[in-house]
Parts: structure tokens; C-alpha cells; sequence
């Protein structure tokens, strides 16, 4: 793990397991509790040290160009560890880190827009002040990432917090321990001061709430499922820690008849499978409008059953496996489950052969919102299909979830574009698209999936404290003086121009 710059061994280790293969790959060292102990005092000592927080807006944002370049120069050796580790498909490691990137460079913009305010004079009790609102670091921030898309999601987070003068504690999860690590490394070639960045690779339950628990710790931001979310808020009321969270989603992808149905089918079917399903904005519920019903159902299903599901190291690949057995059999469980309260396999639906943890790209139909399978986030291959006739009756069904991250709509008509967007209750809504994101954009959740925005310039505020200062004045004089009071009826000297 990385504490202080130091590289730090564990008594215990972590086994590493590419999902692809269920081999083990790798061990590396276990963060326990008194490691995470460690990592948070030395984040502490470098924020308080003062050095850090500071450093000139310049500097820091040449630093941040530097982590860029670093990233992009080893941005296929992050790849294919997250290939490995996470059976993530090469070609969107690729993606992701590309995108990443963009982050950084966006990143690297952020500290000169950094700006506190001036006000007007403040008085009190006839006293007069002046009044300034500056715009500060929060301290030390914690980072608590899931294993979907592992070293992106690190990246993206870990460039936030250092942007903004903060010092951190990166947790990678513990299914997804190696492209963090390697991170880690690649920072401190680029410049990073020890300390500024500890990382330590850790389970949930035990390194993550420790992280969590600390009181030397001034703001977790965390992305993962909205039940270790509401863990964390609840350990987090102890010391009043401020807590952002990026969580599941139960995302609608609403088709009106209107719409350019080839695209629509394309862009659902790609959405919905790559990563096999385990991304948070997945389109996972479905609804077409009963004139294009079949035809977007037929399209679907084609779509799923020609889907490059295969090895994560071949770039066709778009699906690779589950991260591990337990989220494949979480999964399975989950179409049992809907097999079981009435819903109609109408692709895929059962886990394919061989070594590695994959499933088949899964199509249902016949599901009513009351079903488990059409509430709960499932993250992995499965999205239902739903016909609707109404726009009123399609939006209080694409409401109808306790999670509210994403949604799509898709049609030609603008009224009906223009109604949807308002009418849909997501931190996210794409029109004639899906996943679309950029550095620029907030991106975040309404609902149970999530606190904050954490992108574009509102990530500014998720990780800054404003302090307000004000200062007492001398009392106001008037402005005149005493050459002044006899300008009134000026005898124009000679060698002065008279205004016409
Ligand atoms: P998780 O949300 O428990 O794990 C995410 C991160 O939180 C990991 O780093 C983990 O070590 C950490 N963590 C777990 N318990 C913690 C605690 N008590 N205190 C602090 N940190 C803790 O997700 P998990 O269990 O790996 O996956 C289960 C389900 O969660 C998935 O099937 C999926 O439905 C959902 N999930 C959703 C994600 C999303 O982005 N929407 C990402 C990962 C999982
Ligand atoms: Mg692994």
C-alpha cells in the first residue's frame, strides 16, 4: 500500500483473481485498521504541514498537467490491470482512461477558478466592516471507489480532491486492488509530494469503514451501491463528516414511436450489456411505445445474442465477465427471481459455460414494477422491456423508483423531448443518446442515488469550504478636500484649456 510515499507491506495479504479465468493472479498487501490509522495522519501531517495547501494555483495545475501526461504515457499498462483485475474489455478500459484524462486536464483548470468573494461594507450597530468570503480546502478527504470501472473512477476522484488543495486516502475495493497501486506509483513519478495521496487497498467492512470511522478525516466521497452508501452516512453522523455519494441507479430508457428506432435499439443494446451490465447508469428498465413495441424487442434481442461477450484482452470484446462469482450469483439470483414473480426470458437468462464468471445477455419481458427484478439495481447483463401508449402513463412509470441517476428519451418530436426532460426525476437525462459524459458536466443523482454533483465546476463546492472574514473599518469620511472646496467657481489660469 502507500503511505507517506513509502511503498508498505502487510502482514496479511490480499489474493488478486482475474474474473475472466477464476485464476488468482496476484497478492498484495491488506490494509487493516491500523494501517488506515496510518494513512489518514500522514494525509493530515502533509495538509497541516502547509506546504500543500499553500501551493501556488499555477503550480498546482502544473502538477496536474504532469499527473495528466504521466497517466496518458502508462495509460495501456492501467488498462490491461483493470482488464485483469476487473474483466474489464480493453477497448473500454481504453475509453475510460481516455476520458480520465480529460478529467485531469479539466482538473488542472480548476485552481484558478478558485475564488472566493468581496462584499459590500457590512455594519453593525452603526460599526462598519469589511466583508470576504474565502474559498478553502476542505483537509483531508477520503475516497472509497467500486470495482467496475476501478483505475477511471480513482483517477477522476483522486484529481477532484487534489485540484482543490485537499491531501486524500484512496480506498480501491478490494476485488480491484492493482491499477490503484499502480497509480500510486505513477503520481509520485509525476511530481506528487509524499503523502498528499496514501492509498490503501482494503475490505469494505474493515479498511473502508475504518476510513470512514476516522476522526482526522474531513469528507468521504464515495461511489458504490446505495446500501454500503447509507453504511456510510450512518457511520459517518458520529463525527458529522461530510459525505458525497455517487450510487446505484435504476435507470429508464423511455423509446417513443417517433424515434429513429435502428439508433435506439443500437444505442440501448451497447448501454445496456457493455461491462456486462456493471455500470451505475445502465438503462436497465426499458419502455417503448406500443407501435414500435416489437420491432424494438425483436432488434434487442438480436442485439443481445450477436453481443461480443468474450475475453476482457480481446479489444472486440464490449462484455467481459462478472468481477466474481459472488456478483455473478447475485445476478443469477436476480433473474431466478424474476422467472419466479411472472417475467418472460426473452434472451439469454442463464450464465455461459467455461471458466470465468459470465452470463448471457438478458432480455425480460412481462415485468410489473412490483417485481424484485424491476427494483433493485441488479448491475449485471439484464434490462426489461416494457410497452407503454401515454407520455403521462410512460412518465409515472419511469418515475416509479426509489433511484433516480439516469434516463434516456428517445424521439424526434420536441414537445415530447422538451416535456420528458422536465418531467423525469434523474441527475442525468440524455435525448437521443445515452452515457454521455464530459469533465464539464455535473454528474450525479437524484433520489437514493446520491448526495452531490461531482463533476464541472460543482465539484468545486463538493470538496471547498467557504470561511467568511470580516474586518472592522474605520468609519466613512466624506471624500471632499480641502483644494476641492474651492473648485466651485474655478478663475481659469492662462495656460489652461477651457472645456467648450
Ligand atoms: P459496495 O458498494 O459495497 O462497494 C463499493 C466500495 O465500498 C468498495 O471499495 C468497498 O470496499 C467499500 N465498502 C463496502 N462496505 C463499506 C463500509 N461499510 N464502509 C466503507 N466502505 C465500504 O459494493 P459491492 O458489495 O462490491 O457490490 C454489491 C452491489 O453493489 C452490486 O451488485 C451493485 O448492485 C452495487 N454496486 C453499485 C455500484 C455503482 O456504481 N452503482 C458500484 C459497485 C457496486
Ligand atoms: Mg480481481
Amino acid at each position: 500500500m502507500l503511505i507517506g510515499g513509502e511503498a508498505v507491506d502487510s502482514a496479511e495479504t490480499l489474493e488478486v483473481e482475474d474474473p475472466a479465468t477464476g485464476r488468482r493472479i496476484a497478492e498484495v498487501a491488506l490494509a487493516g485498521p491500523e494501517h488506515v490509522t496510518r494513512a489518514v495522519a500522514s494525509a493530515r501531517a502533509t495538509f497541516d504541514d502547509g506546504e500543500w495547501r499553500w501551493l501556488s494555483s499555477a503550480a498546482r495545475s502544473r502538477l496536474l498537467l504532469s499527473i495528466a501526461q504521466t497517466v496518458e504515457r502508462h495509460a495501456e499498462e492501467l488498462a490491461q490491470l483493470d482488464a485483469l483485475d476487473a474483466g474489464l474489455p480493453i477497448s473500454m478500459a481504453r475509453a475510460y482512461l481516455t476520458a480520465s484524462i480529460e478529467s485531469v486536464e479539466y482538473a488542472a483548470g480548476i485552481p484558478a477558478r478558485i475564488a472566493g468573494e468581496t462584499l459590500p461594507p457590512a455594519s453593525m450597530r452603526g460599526d462598519q466592516f469589511q466583508a470576504q468570503v474565502l474559498r478553502e480546502p476542505l483537509g483531508v478527504v477520503g475516497l472509497i471507489v467500486p470495482w467496475n470501472t476501478p483505475v477511471s473512477t480513482a483517477i477522476d476522484k483522486v484529481a477532484l480532491g487534489l485540484a482543490t488543495g485537499n491531501t486524500v486516502v484512496l480506498k480501491p475495493a478490494e476485488q480491484t486492488p492493482l491499477s490503484a497501486l499502480r497509480l500510486g506509483e505513477l503520481l509520485l513519478e509525476a511530481g506528487l509530494p509524499p503523502g498528499v495521496l496514501n492509498i490503501v487497498p482494503g475490505l469494505g467492512a474493515v479498511a473502508g469503514a475504518a476510513l470512514v470511522e476516522d476522526p482526522q478525516i474531513d469528507k468521504i466521497s464515495f461511489t458504490g451501491s446505495t446500501v454500503t452508501g447509507k453504511r456510510i452516512i450512518a457511520a459517518a453522523a458520529a463525527n458529522l463528516t461530510p459525505v458525497s455519494l455517487e450510487l446505484g441507479g435504476k435507470s429508464p430508457n423511455v423509446v417513443f414511436a417517433d424515434a429513429d428506432l435502428d439508433a435506439a435499439i443500437e444505442a440501448a443494446a451497447t448501454n445496456a450489456f457493455f461491462l456486462s451490465g456493471q455500470v451505475c447508469t445502465e438503462p436497465s428498465r426499458m419502455f417503448v411505445q406500443r407501435p414500435a413495441y416489437d420491432e424494438f424487442l425483436s432488434g434487442l434481442c438480436a442485439a443481445a445474442e450477436a453481443f461480443p461477450v468474450g475475453s476482457p484482452l480481446d479489444p472486440a470484446t464490449l462484455a467481459g465477465p462478472l468481477v466474481s462469482r459472488a456478483q455473478r450469483e447475485r445476478v443469477l439470483g436476480y433473474i431466478e427471481s424474476g422467472r419466479r414473480e411472472g417475467a418472460v426470458v426473452a434472451s439469454g437468462g442463464t450464465a455461459i459455460d467455461g471458466p470465468g464468471y459470465y452470463i448471457a445477455p438478458t432480455v425480460l419481458t412481462g415485468t410489473t414494477p412490483d417485481m424484485t427484478v424491476e427494483r433493485e439495481e441488479v448491475f449485471g447483463p439484464v434490462v426489461s422491456v416494457t410497452p407503454f401508449d401515454t407520455i403521462d402513463e410512460v412518465i409515472a412509470r419511469a418515475n416509479d423508483t426509489t433511484y433516480g441517476l439516469a434516463a434516456g428519451v428517445w424521439t424526434n418530436d420536441l414537445r415530447i423531448a422538451q416535456r420528458m426532460t422536465r418531467e423525469l426525476q434523474a441527475g442525468n437525462v440524455w435525448v437521443n443518446c445515452f452515457n454521455l459524459y464530459d469533465a464539464a458536466l455535473p454528474f450525479g443523482g437524484y433520489k437514493q442515488s446520491g448526495w452531490g454533483r461531482e463533476s464541472g465546476a460543482a465539484a468545486i463546492e463538493l470538496y471547498t469550504q467557504t470561511k467568511t472574514v470580516a474586518a472592522a473599518t474605520l468609519p466613512p469620511r466624506p471624500l471632499v478636500s480641502p483644494t476641492q472646496t474651492t473648485v466651485a467657481n474655478p478663475s481659469p489660469t492662462p495656460n489652461e484649456v477651457t472645456q467648450p
